[in-house]
């Protein structure tokens, strides 16, 4: 952690979303804005002087079994999976999560831009503008430990697929544009990764520590990008015409379906890089309920998020297979 605190402080905190501390308080848009921004000083990370990436116990060691994937990985419950050799088991897992690290920081360089063209149109004097700044910040350092990890694994990533890399330049002009869609993409990215890291550090199942403190680190700041996102959906989703309302209603399960399953399958290169069977990636992820519902419980909170905004429209979200059977 910078100056400001040790990076022992850490403690139990980031099992607790921001967003969970503030329900409670009945504060305004701007003061909660406020308050983010005074957080982001106190409480934030800096890619190297945080990270021990010398130490030896932080060595990436490829064939390390804490790389496996976790018995809940669609991947993992397959039969082609389980009888690889362990060093191929620990690779692959290896692979998976550099490609999510890959990824992410390729998503979070097209957050920063956007936010910096969203911050580009804000008047003198507002909150937003501060808290914005604060998050680009946040997610460079983001980026400097993911490419960093990556670099160390060996492996070359190339990451999101070129149709898609294509795709991030419109979502970049929605931050201009339609800045309650560019947020619904924000939360698309951040909300089905954040619930997984959760989910990992509370499973106390033996993880390697370098990926233990990065993903520390990370869903401490995510939490309050999460709850910037989220607020400033609240905040100004009520005030859209019908028209830009039925646009979100729309684009937003799709944006939602295609980023969870990019941040929760084995990418197309890894599929290509080991062979996997068609049938296996059937197995592990396109027919397995498992996988379809950690699908739909990663995506709970947005999902939620949208019904309270009116902008669900559930038959779309059933199509997606991303709206869970007693969803309101
Ligand atoms: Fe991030
Ligand atoms: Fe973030």
């Amino acid at each position: 952690m910078s100056t400001t605190a040790t990076s022992t402080t850490l403690g139990n905190d980031y099992a607790l979303p921001e967003e969970e501390r503030s329900v409670r308080r009945a504060e305004s848009y701007p003061d909660l804005v406020r308050r983010l921004s005074r957080q982001s000083v106190v409480k934030h990370f800096d890619a190297y002087a945080d990270v021990p990436w010398e130490s030896e116990e932080y060595r990436i060691d490829p064939e390390d079994p804490r790389w496996e994937l976790p018995e809940d990985h669609g991947l993992a419950t397959t039969a082609w999976y389980r009888a690889q050799p362990p060093a191929v088991r620990a690779r692959l897992g290896l692979h998976v999560i550099a490609t999510f690290m890959k990824i992410g920081a390729q998503f979070e360089g097209v957050l920063k831009r956007g936010l910096l063209d969203f911050a580009s149109r804000l008047p003198n004097g507002s909150p937003e503008f501060r808290y914005v700044y604060h998050e680009v910040i946040e997610e460079a350092q983001h980026s400097l430990m993911f490419q960093e990890f990556v670099n160390r694994t060996g492996f070359d990533i190339p990451g999101l697929p070129p149709l898609m890399r294509l795709g991030t330049r419109q979502v970049i002009r929605f931050a201009r544009t339609f800045p309650e869609l560019f947020f619904v993409f924000v939360l698309g990215g951040e909300d089905p990764i954040d619930h997984v890291q959760r989910q990992m550090l509370r499973s106390g199942r033996p993880m390697h520590p370098l990926l233990k403190r990065i993903m520390q680190i990370h869903v401490t700041e995510e939490a309050r990008h999460l709850c910037f996102a989220r607020h400033y959906l609240k905040q100004n989703v009520p005030r859209l015409g019908r028209i830009r309302r039925a646009v979100l209603a729309v684009r937003a399960p799709i944006i939602l379906a295609i980023m969870s399953q990019l941040m929760m399958r084995a990418s197309g290169d890894i599929v290509r890089h080991y062979a996997i069977p068609r049938d296996t990636i059937a197995e592990a992820y396109t027919r397995n309920p498992q996988h379809r519902a950690e699908t739909i419980e990663a995506l709970r909170k947005v999902r939620e998020l949208c019904i309270e905004l009116g902008i669900a429209w559930p038959r779309l979200w059933r199509l997606l297979g991303i709206w869970e059977a007693q969803a309101a």
